[in-house]
């Protein structure tokens, strides 16, 4: 994870420096820091915790200087202390580095062989040593930089400004993403075109194993054997307007909110104004119904969205789907079919873990489809196919929006398979492309007529220790989702299952001291089953809390404690809006213990380490 940046301006540098963080501080919070040159020398201001610390230090003493980099943290080696926050630096050479050297301690060991003096617990430091043991030697900046460089293992992107080179900033990717940007007089580096986005809209993203020499005359770049190479320029399609929070609290409330508007957004998208039948690219469609298999990918949240759409494609496209975690596909040398589609599902498309599968399917020969919400993304740019989910940018850590735009845009791919493949006829098509259209009405109605109620239940459910979730068939990934969502934001133990699974084990952990969540529509064709669940659950103490509709609320009202009472919602779109009450319920929940939503601690919103 990390954010880095840096700057070859016109002015002092350090207000833009820290902007540019404000939009990377989504990729870690644990601290922050700047350096830059000021009549040549290195000078850092470095603050533990979020980056409006490290503004609070920069007020008190400025940093001038034309020539800079910055770093936001999300700590792997070493405490998020201050001292261990980047920019780390010697007299020559100062280095922000997002990624992990995995041979640091072997680098770490040599260079204290050759009485270097380290100061921190970060694998980091070692960078900034190795440059300077490499000038000490006589090497100008770039050629330590890429003697250094040449003995890095592991997964890492660098930017790095030297003293008494004010014109002269050197970058490095591999395994994880750099941008060049291309300004007026000014030139850039950044994690991302997002970051810069507000800058320049001239952008061009590193390959892996690419170096830099950057002035402010342009950039130079050079593969890792050092042969210049040209890379595309782009202009970014990324706002480089601020995304601010309105009238709302945090940012997980407000994208709850925008909810109806941008599943709305991405539906439009793939619907036919004319006829209101879903229409998919002819490319992606073609690719999976040639397919023998598809395989599916994602982590955390967005493989809750792989989850829900093995259901679709196979209940009704009848294609088979292979769902895997990304952490764990990437390394099992799985057999992939010969004319297979692998889609990868992301909110960052970044995710490092997401991008190594990506790259393994591909070695083995399968389509590359992937739905992105970041454009420009690593994953979006190395897919065959893509399909865009239109949430906007994702500010709070906890995913919401770009989870049901993941759907919905799933919902579409399988319907329209289906369609095509001839294996749902036109009445059921048409009945399912209708479900999806009310969805956008549907979703502010259940987030308009529930979230006062939920308030009251998250106020007598905030001091649970631990929460059970139980859902079946298409509310299965829900209920995970829905633990996953209190987990991260409000701290509070929870865990989600399949509720056919409760007997197999989780049945122990329940009496009165667990509440248990049960997501089960009366009109969901496993209702029966799940109602069973709910009354073992109470005949064992647990009080449960029903996400229902009218039909199963009424039948359980005896036995539950709590209820969500959604309206009649059709079982296609069933885990589109029974996410909803499940993101209130961990947003009210977490308010009301005073956990900081947004930004909750130990989390990045991207995850680009693994
Ligand atoms: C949970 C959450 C994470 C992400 C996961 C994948 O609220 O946000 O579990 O879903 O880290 O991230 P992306 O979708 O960016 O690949």
């Amino acid at each position: 994870m990390c954010g880095i940046i840096g700057i070859l301006g016109e002015k002092d540098v350090a207000p833009l420096l820290v902007e540019g963080l404000k939009r990377l501080e989504y990729r870690g919070y644990d601290s922050a820091g700047i350096a830059t040159l000021s009549n040549g020398h290195i000078q850092r201001c470095r603050a533990k915790g979020k980056l409006a610390n490290l503004e609070d230090k920069l007020g008190a003493q400025p940093l001038s200087g034309t020539t800079g980099i910055g770093h936001t943290r999300w700590a792997t080696h070493g405490a998020p202390t201050e001292d261990n926050a980047h920019p780390h630096a010697t007299e020559k050479v100062a280095v922000v580095h997002n990624g992990i050297i995995e041979n640091y301690a072997q680098l770490k060991d040599e260079l204290e062989k050759l009485q270097c003096r380290f100061e921190t617990d970060t694998d980091t430091e070692v960078i900034a040593h190795l440059v300077t043991h490499y000038m000490t030697q006589g090497m100008k900046p770039q050629e330590a930089a890429n003697a250094a460089l040449d003995r890095l293992e592991g997964a890492f992107s660098l930017a790095l400004i030297f003293a008494g080179e004010h014109d002269l900033l050197i970058g490095a990717r591999q395994g994880t993403p750099l941008a060049v940007g291309y300004g007026e007089g000014e030139m850039y580096l950044a994690s991302d075109s997002y970051a810069l986005a507000p800058l320049t809209r001239k952008i061009c993203f590193l390959e892996d194993g690419d170096r830099v020499k950057v002035t402010r005359d342009g950039a130079q770049i050079y593969t890792n054997d050092n042969t210049p190479v040209e890379r595309d320029i782009r202009i970014t399609a990324q706002s480089g307007a601020a995304t601010g929070k309105g009238a709302y609290k945090h940012f997980m409330l407000k994208e709850i909110h925008e909810q109806p508007a941008v599943i709305g957004d991405t539906l439009n998208s793939f619907i036919n104004p004319a006829t209101g039948t879903i229409h998919m690219p002819d490319d992606a469609l073609a690719a999976l119904e040639k397919a023998p298999r598809l395989t599916m990918i994602a982590c955390g949240t967005a493989f809750y969205a792989c989850m829900v759409a093995k259901y679709w494609f196979e209940q009704i496209a009848r294609l088979p789907v292979e769902i895997d975690v990304a952490s764990e596909f990437r390394y099992r040398e799985a057999p992939l079919p010969e004319g297979g589609v692998a889609l990868f599902v992301s909110q960052s498309g970044e995710t490092l873990d997401t991008l190594e599968a990506l790259r393994y399917c591909k070695r083995e020969g399968q389509t590359i489809m992937s739905v992105v919400n970041t454009i420009e993304s690593t994953i979006e740019r190395e897919s065959d196919i893509v399909l865009h989910t239109l949430a906007g940018p994702e500010i709070g850590v906890a995913s919401t929006k770009a989870f049901t735009t993941q759907l919905t845009t799933l919902a579409c791919l399988a319907l329209a398979l289906s369609v095509r493949t001839g294996k749902v006829d036109e009445q059921q098509a048409a009945e399912m492309a209708e479900a999806l259209r009310h969805v956008p009405a549907q979703t502010a109605a259940v987030l308009g007529d529930h979230e006062s109620p939920v308030q009251d239940i998250a106020r007598e459910l905030f001091e649970a220790k631990d929460m059970l979730y139980f859902g079946r068939g298409l509310l299965y990934p829900v209920a995970m989702e829905g633990a996953l969502k209190l987990k991260e934001i409000s701290y509070i133990h929870a865990e989600g299952y399949a509720a056919g699974e409760m007997k197999h084990g989780p049945i122990a952990l329940i009496d009165e001291h667990v509440p248990v969540v049960v997501i089960a529509p009366g009109n969901d064709p496993l209702f029966e089953k799940a109602a069973s669940n709910v009354q073992e659950t109470v005949a064992r103490g647990g009080e449960v809390l029903l996400i229902s509709d009218e039909v199963g609320t009424a039948q359980l009202k005896d036995h539950i404690k709590w209820h969500i009472t959604l309206g009649d919602v059709h079982p296609f779109v069933m885990p589109i809006l029974y996410t909803l009450p499940v993101q209130l319920l961990a947003y009210y929940i977490a308010v009301t213990k005073g956990t900081d939503v947004d930004q909750p601690r130990n989390l990045a919103k991207s995850v680009t380490v693994e």
